[in-house]
């Protein structure tokens, strides 16, 4: 199997209808970790060929991404459809799809369906390991999924993600949404384990539907803490007034960031005195703890958090 990136950060995806002309331009203008122009269950099925031939102009207009977004994909309609196999040949092919998000994934035979169609309507980019292969993201929202997680994570050198969609799963199991969202903790939490378990860079958490108002924030930052606290690192956004509530909540917070540089600070100090065990504010700090603290260093730097300018700062933080 191909090395897995560790180094892709999606904490806001954002849906756009391919079918909107208006929002496919809009897009450009965003600031979002991720796109996913959506073919699947925002566009009816009458619209499908219109949308897909809109999605592919659309992105054959695009010399560069934008620099405020780091990933352009598409969300192709399920492969058990009629439309999956055109939707991956016509746009798979074009040059500015950094990945491909697969819905309504129920085993591991879905993804490499999609794998062998990427391979053989992309094959520079899937053959030679000198370009970037086009990634794969899939949609867990059945209880089969949730079930077969283990092999659906071994079933692509290509898979870098795995999204909760809770719509659908309620849906499966004739359950109902509630604010608590505790209906839906066993199938989260596995999705985050395996996601984990697999070394899938990113676990991307449950759309908020509310996205009009106070109210519709205060209820999307409340579910970017739990999905946060629970182990996911990213949400999908419906609405572009969603992305900066997610992109901030899941960027580390800044004090959790002051702590790790002066954990690794004192670490290097206590490390070269030859000790393994020492004290920060009165708690014991060993290896997990400093491990933990590079984690939070490395993705806020990926956040564009001056990292460096905080060590300046530190510098003289010494072990207790
Ligand atoms: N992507 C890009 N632009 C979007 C957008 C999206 N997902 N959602 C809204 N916009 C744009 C609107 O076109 C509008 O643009 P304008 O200022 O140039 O007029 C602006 O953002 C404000 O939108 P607003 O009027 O508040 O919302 P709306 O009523 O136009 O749309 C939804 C509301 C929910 C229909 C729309 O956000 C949407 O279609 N979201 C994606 C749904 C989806 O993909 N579902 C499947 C995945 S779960
Ligand atoms: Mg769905």
């Amino acid at each position: 199997m191909a090395a897995r990136a560790s180094s892709i950060l999606r904490r806001s995806l954002l849906y756009v209808p391919a079918s909107s002309q208006k929002m496919l331009t809009k897009s450009l203008g965003l600031t979002t970790d991720n796109v996913t122009y959506d073919l699947e269950d925002s566009v009816t099925p009458s619209q499908k060929g219109n949308a897909r031939n809109q999605l592919k102009q659309h992105l054959s207009g695009l010399k560069l991404r934008p620099s405020t977004i780091s990933e352009l994909a598409v969300r192709i309609n399920a492969v058990s459809t009629p439309f999956a196999l055109d939707d991956l040949s016509t746009l798979a092919s074009a040059d500015r799809v950094d990945a491909v998000v697969v819905p309504k994934v129920n085993s591991a035979a879905d993804l490499m369906f999609v794998t062998d169609v990427l391979r053989h309507v992309a094959p520079a980019r899937h053959e030679d390991g000198a370009t970037d292969p086009i990634k794969i993201i899939a949609l867990i929202e059945s209880a089969r999924a949730v079930m077969d997680l283990s092999s659906i994570c071994r079933a692509s050198p290509f898979l870098s993600g795995l999204i909760f969609a809770a719509e659908d799963f309620a849906l499966d199991l004739s359950i109902t949404r509630t604010p608590s969202l505790t209906e839906f903790l066993y199938a989260r939490s596995a999705i985050v384990t395996a996601a984990r378990s697999y070394e899938l860079p990113s676990a991307i958490d449950l759309v908020c539907t509310s996205y009009r108002g106070d109210d519709g924030l205060q209820t999307l930052e409340e579910e970017c803490r739990g999905g946060k606290a629970m182990g996911f690192n990213g949400k999908q956004c419906i609405h572009p007034g969603q992305l900066e509530t997610v992109q901030r909540l899941f960027a580390p917070d800044i004090k959790d960031v002051e702590w790790a540089v002066r954990i690794t600070i004192a670490d290097e100090k206590a490390a070269a005195a030859g000790r393994g065990a020492w004290t920060l504010d009165g708690k014991m700090i060993d290896a997990p703890v400093v491990g933990k603290a590079h984690a939070i260093a490395a993705k806020a730097e990926q956040c564009g958090v001056d990292i460096q300018d905080l060590r300046a700062k530190w510098k003289d933080q010494e072990p207790e």
